[in-house]
């Protein structure tokens, strides 16, 4: 009677999850309920020209991120001149596909117009001008977007790999300080409005430690920071899926939620080892870092499908801390990593093919995604 009571309920269960994983057809309907899904969007997306981007879009994801049209270069080119009209088609064409906007990115040390940490006479600005712009750049922005962008990257990329602070232009003019007020700022002008710390290379140990106690002490200041962004601009040997996981669970227990902001899995040969995602950063072409301008060969696009499952299976083991998860572009024809670190290369980074249709592993994620249950735990 027990054994047969069992059986019932393991078919039970079987039948709800092969139900389930039926239902679902698209990666927004295996994640509802567990954590949002978003893709980065660039001008041709929301202007409606690239419109298999913009199909695919529609039908797979409910966040986006602008690619670059919220960067200080792009918003905010000269002291007195905000320009506003390409982050306000990106917002207006999100609002209209129903999708969540989250906001890249405040403070940054690339793609940052010369003026802003500059005294316009070939030195720094001073600290009190540096701040001065800080928050009118920050009050201009998220004011503008306020009730609109649910969450800011209000920070990018402050923390080097071994947990120091980077020395960029606002570090040595203002130190840390410049991450406490910029949070401080951004919270002024959105008090609903999440806020996040977001950096690449976060399975490295320093640059995790480094994050913590960032993460700590912004909460000691008594500053709103809601997750910790993890871009996640991953390769075929690194990092360690493990490592990844060690750091999730790291920021996690700091307090905040954790977001992968910035997926993408490199297929190619990388110029050298631990290369970041500092766009600085970048190395001359050479034909051998290019190896597969064709397609890429079976044995290495089952390894790519499989590395791609695996992290899936990770933001969904721990879908409990992640809040979302965002790929770097829609289509592997748009990613960024076709001209960086190496400029011409082709690359296989992300879920869908260069003519825009799902790879095999797309199938795997929604299966896994619609058997697990969507029950959060806190
Ligand atoms: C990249 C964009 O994808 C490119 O189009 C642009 O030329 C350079 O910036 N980390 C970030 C992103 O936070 O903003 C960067 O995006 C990739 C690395």
């Amino acid at each position: 009677m027990k054994a047969f009571r069992a059986l019932v309920l393991a078919v039970g269960s079987l039948t709800w999850a092969a139900a389930a994983a039926q239902e679902a057809r698209t990666l927004r309907e295996a994640f509802e309920g567990k954590f949002l899904i978003g893709a980065a969007v660039n001008e041709r997306q929301f202007t409606g020209a690239d419109t298999a981007g913009v199909r695919v879009l529609k039908e797979h994801f409910n966040a986006v991120v602008a690619e670059n049209c919220m960067k200080c270069q792009s918003l905010h080119p000269e002291e007195n001149r905000y320009d506003f009209t390409r982050a306000d088609r990106f917002v207006d064409f999100a609002e209209k596909n129903g999708m969540t906007v989250i906001g890249h990115t405040l403070i940054w040390h690339s793609q940052l117009p010369d003026w802003f940490c500059s005294d316009g006479k070939g030195g720094n600005a001073s600290p009190e001008l540096l701040k001065r712009r800080m928050k009118e750049h920050i009050t201009a922005v998220v004011g503008r977007y306020k009730g609109r962008v649910k969450g800011w990257d209000v920070v990018n990329e402050a923390i080097e790999d071994n947990g120091s602070f980077r020395k960029s232009k606002f570090y040595e003019i203002l130190g840390p300080e410049y991450i406490y007020l910029a949070f401080q700022y951004a919270h002024e002008a959105d008090p609903e409005a999440e806020l996040y710390y977001n950096d690449y290379s976060m399975a490295n140990p320093g640059k995790r430690e480094g994050v913590v106690r960032l993460v700590k002490e912004l909460k000691r200041r008594g500053l709103r920071v809601d997750a910790v962004g993890m871009q996640a601009h991953l390769g075929m040997e690194w990092p360690p899926v493990d490592g990844f996981e060690k750091s999730m669970l790291a920021f996690a227990g700091a307090g905040v939620k954790v977001m992968i902001t910035e997926l993408d899995l490199s297929a190619l040969p990388a110029p050298r080892a631990n290369v970041g995602a500092n766009i600085a950063d970048t190395a001359e072409y050479r034909k051998e870092l290019n190896p597969y301008p064709d397609g890429l060969p079976k044995e290495l696009s089952d390894a790519w499908m499989e590395r791609m499952g695996d992290f899936f299976s990770l933001f969904l083991k721990h879908r409990d801390i992640v809040t979302r998860v965002n790929l770097w572009g829609v289509a592997d024809g748009d990613s960024w990593l076709n001209y960086w670190p190496v400029s011409g290369r082709t690359d296989y980074p992300l879920l869908f093919d260069r003519s825009h249709r799902p790879k095999p592993v797309v199938d795997r994620i929604i299966r896994e995604a619609s058997t697990v249950g969507t029950e959060k735990t806190n």
